[in-house]
């Protein structure tokens, strides 16, 4: 069977740590888009690992797999496993060779058409890991895979068509001096070298084989998104997006499982109680309209711990906003739910939620495709009576019924708005201080 987990809003909703709470029964973890722009936190005991492109199932001693969808940057894949051995982790990571790699020019490039875009107000706030450049190559049929790192003759013929292009691009359309990033010979002895390790360690697979045995074989795979439905190429809110689909759909095209397979398992929304954002965008529920409620969202940022995992970019606060909610319901076709961070909102006498927007004498009830709308957006508020701090490992350990009455409420509307039950609640980041209401693979 076949768990999909996909962020339900702009990214760093919980998603790692739902993949580490119900990891026990899964035996792969499969990543199926993004690279390294993701960070995933998965916290137990008193450890806290926060994994950019290993799959989270590795605290737990599951397989991982990055599948050709995922653009991977070698460097920091191997910088991520050493350090994880070195904190006592042995992470089995599998890597499709149909996976595109992230070179050295694509952070180079991300960096410099940001740059350029600034002055019409067009960056998406990257991650600066060269992501979007990299899936340009991919659709360009210029890229390079993880496939061609294996094999030295391919490697240098696919680096001498494409680096005098990219040098080119910088140079003489952005005025731009190139270094060593650019340089053929450099950059074919450093992946060549890459490629020798991922064959020495027997790292490189078919993926759609791979987790097709292991499905054949009953085992359960559990597909781990990164970023989020309104960071989603084809279904956020372009071009303050990231270059791959987070969306459900993509698990499939993304590993190579067929969709009839993945359509059978389950497909679980992750919901951040509120709103977090790095990066650029226009954003309905922000709460930044006058001093208080820059307070409060000073206020939630901090407790919440909302940097960036990534870039430690401090990021911006909203109320739920569930247009973007229903949005996300319908494209990845949720089977349940997570909700997280409730325990952040704990205390306040009052939270809201965006339940529909006003736009042009209209109410609509979910996200209007253009960008440009979505920042017309009027939020029609709604508001909940707050709910009290408490105990929540305890209230974890009891159960749902100890979350506070209000609280309960506020779920059960979400719950009700998305025609979805609730699988999860989150109460702090631990693994323990989660409320389980259904584990999916039993
Ligand atoms: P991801 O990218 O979706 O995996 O999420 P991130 O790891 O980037 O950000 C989520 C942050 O919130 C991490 O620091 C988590 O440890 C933390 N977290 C997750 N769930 C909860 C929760 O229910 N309550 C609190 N307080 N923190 C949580
Ligand atoms: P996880 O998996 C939140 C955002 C960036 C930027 C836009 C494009 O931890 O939820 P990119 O570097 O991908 O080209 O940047 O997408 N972004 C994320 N925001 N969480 C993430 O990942 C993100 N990955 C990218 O801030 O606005
Ligand atoms: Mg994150």
């Amino acid at each position: 069977m076949t768990v999909t987990i996909v962020g339900a809003q702009l990214g760093d909703e919980g998603k790692g740590g739902v993949v580490d709470l119900y990891g026990d029964r899964v035996d792969v973890v499969a990543r199926y888009q993004g690279g390294d722009n993701a960070g995933h936190t998965v916290v137990h005991g008193d450890q806290e690992y926060k994994l950019s492109l290993v799959p989270s199932g590795a605290v737990r001693g599951k397989v991982g797999v990055l599948g050709n969808g995922c653009v991977v940057n070698p460097a920091t894949l191997f910088d991520e496993i050493d350090s994880l051995r070195e904190r006592g982790l042995d992470p089995d990571v599998r890597v499709a060779e149909r996976a595109h790699v992230i070179l050295p020019y694509h952070r180079v490039l991300d960096g410099i058409e940001e740059d350029a875009k600034s002055d019409s107000e067009l960056d998406a706030g990257t991650t600066g890991r060269g992501i979007g450049p990299t899936y340009e190559d991919k659709v360009g049929r210029r890229g390079i895979r993880i496939g061609d790192l294996l094999d030295p003759d391919v490697l240098r013929e696919r680096l001498e068509y494409v680096v005098p292009q990219k040098r080119a691009l910088a140079e003489d359309v952005f005025g731009v001096k190139t270094g060593e990033e650019f340089d053929i010979a450099s950059l074919y002895e450093q992946y060549r070298r890459f490629g020798e390790r991922l064959a020495e360690e027997g790292m490189t697979v078919n993926a759609g084989d791979f987790l097709g045995d292991r499905i054949d074989a009953d085992e359960n795979v559990m597909f781990e998104g990164a970023q989020g439905t309104s960071i989603d190429i084809d279904h956020g809110i372009f071009p303050y997006v990231t270059s791959s689909n987070p969306t459900a759909g993509a698990a499939a095209t993304g590993t190579g499982v067929g969709p009839t397979t993945i359509g059978t398992g389950e497909v679980i929304g992750i919901v951040k109680a509120y709103l977090s954002r790095v990066g650029t965008g226009p954003l309905p529920t922000e709460l930044s309209d006058d001093e208080t409620e820059e307070e409060l969202a000073d206020q939630i940022r901090e407790k919440g711990g909302e940097f960036g995992t990534v870039t430690g970019r401090p990021r911006r606060i909203g109320w739920l906003d569930v247009p973007m909610l229903r949005h996300a319901a319908r494209v990845n076709g949720f089977t349940g739910l997570a909700i997280n961070h409730i325990d952040v909102l704990a205390g306040l006498g009052s939270v809201s939620v965006g339940h529909a927007y006003e736009l042009g004498g209209e109410t609509l009830e979910t996200m209007p495709t253009t960008t440009e709308r979505w920042a017309d957006c009027e939020p029609v508020l709604r508001e909940f009576d707050g709910w009290s701090e408490v105990d929540w490992s305890e209230v974890a350990a009891e159960g749902y019924d100890a979350i506070p009455e209000n609280a309960r409420t506020y779920l059960e509307y979400v719950s009700d708005e998305l025609d979805t039950p609730i699988y999860a609640v989150g109460v702090g980041p631990g693994r323990e201080q989660t409320v389980v209401l259904e584990t999916p693979f039993e």
